[in-house]
């Protein structure tokens, strides 16, 4: 079955993705798995967004989407071995992360942006009226390639949306003189909640002390795309880089130092509505993003009203040369 794409609705990147003819996930994964590179190609020529629709039956038969994900890269996290809550895994396909609201997760929606909305009365996607965004686990190093992302149970279309912004269209954009600043610029990224976000910062936290699988890590700013080529930024804001010693190496550190400055322009750029595509989710919807070349906020939803269960799988092991035969940061060695 031939996979056909089409350039995605309301947005300047990604696309949306179909095998012509499957009817159900089973037979989708099925043809996926037929044409191995099908998939990937697709999703490195729309600079890493794919959107593919009517997926529910992953719902049923989780171990589908692992299949799936495998064609993405050898390496999909099994996060029983990575010291995940217990209460984020899923029960029967440890390579399955949780994000609910419900429980046993009970993890809750970010707050709205204040205010709720822009001026022009739409959904606020630019930083720093927009927070939270990130790209998964960058406090890992190396850090992993892609995620798939599932809608078992969405929230009400208006609320609860997932913001992607496209890392390679913004760096071609960047005005020369922050091209300049950036191109061998290093961040300094850390787990959220360890006491070093900016808010922490700001409010004199005492940082939380980091094992020795904990510690920061430094990613370059820009970053080759290992197989497209395409070159892209690579950052995260107030809460997954350390604003103890960073955002930057060999910057003034601290939410007022120089480095900040620099990250708040940085940041702004990379988020302006034209390289941002809001995703409202159906129930059934799988996005596939490339965490090296795409950055991703989520968004608000009524949590008292609604229960969102999302589904996640993160695969690893093409980070680009700049990683060669690095150890992982956030395993003992065996
Ligand atoms: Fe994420």
């Amino acid at each position: 079955m031939p996979l056909n794409t089409q350039p995605l609705a309301g947005a300047s990147f990604g696309c949306l993705a179909e095998f012509t003819g499957a009817r159900d996930a089973g037979a989708v994964v099925a043809a996926a798995e037929a044409e191995p590179d099908a998939l990937t190609n697709a999703l490195y020529a729309a600079n890493g967004f794919l959107l593919m629709k009517g997926m529910q039956g992953i719902t049923e038969e989780p171990a589908l989407l692992n299949r799936l994900s495998r064609l993405f890269g050898e390496e999909v996290e099994n996060y029983r071995e990575t010291g995940m809550r217990p209460t984020s895994i899923h029960t029967e396909v440890p390579e399955i992360l949780i994000v609910s609201n419900m429980p046993p997760v009970d993890r809750p929606p970010p707050k709205r942006p204040e205010p709720p909305l822009t001026a022009d009365g739409k959904l606020p996607v630019q930083f720093p009226h927009r927070r939270g965004w990130h790209t998964d686990q960058s406090y890992r190093r190396p850090p992993p390639d892609i995620s798939l992302f599932y809608a078992t149970i969405p929230s009400p279309k208006g609320q609860g949306q997932t913001l992607y912004a496209d890392c390679i269209a913004a760096y071609e954009a960047l005005p020369s003189s922050l091209k300049a600043k950036v191109d061998d610029l290093v961040g300094i990224h850390v787990r959220p909640g360890s006491g070093r976000t900016e808010d922490a910062v700001r409010n004199g936290d005492t940082p939380d002390p980091l094992g020795p699988y904990e510690q920061p890590q430094h990613q370059p700013v820009v970053r080759t795309h290992p197989i497209s080529g395409k070159r892209s930024l690579y950052l995260c804001e107030a809460g997954q880089m350390d604003w103890t010693i960073g955002p930057f190496v060999g910057m003034e550190p601290g939410p007022d130092g120089e480095g900040a400055t620099l990250l708040y322009e940085i940041m702004s750029h990379l988020t302006q509505p034209k390289f941002v595509y809001a995703h409202e989710w159906d129930e059934g919807d799988l996005v596939i993003y490339d965490n090296r070349t795409t950055l991703h906020a989520a968004t608000w939803f009524d949590a008292e009203k609604h229960g969102r269960l999302m589904w996640r799988t993160t695969i690893s092991g093409n980070p680009g040369a700049e990683y060669e035969g690095e150890r992982k940061s956030w395993l003992a060695a065996e």
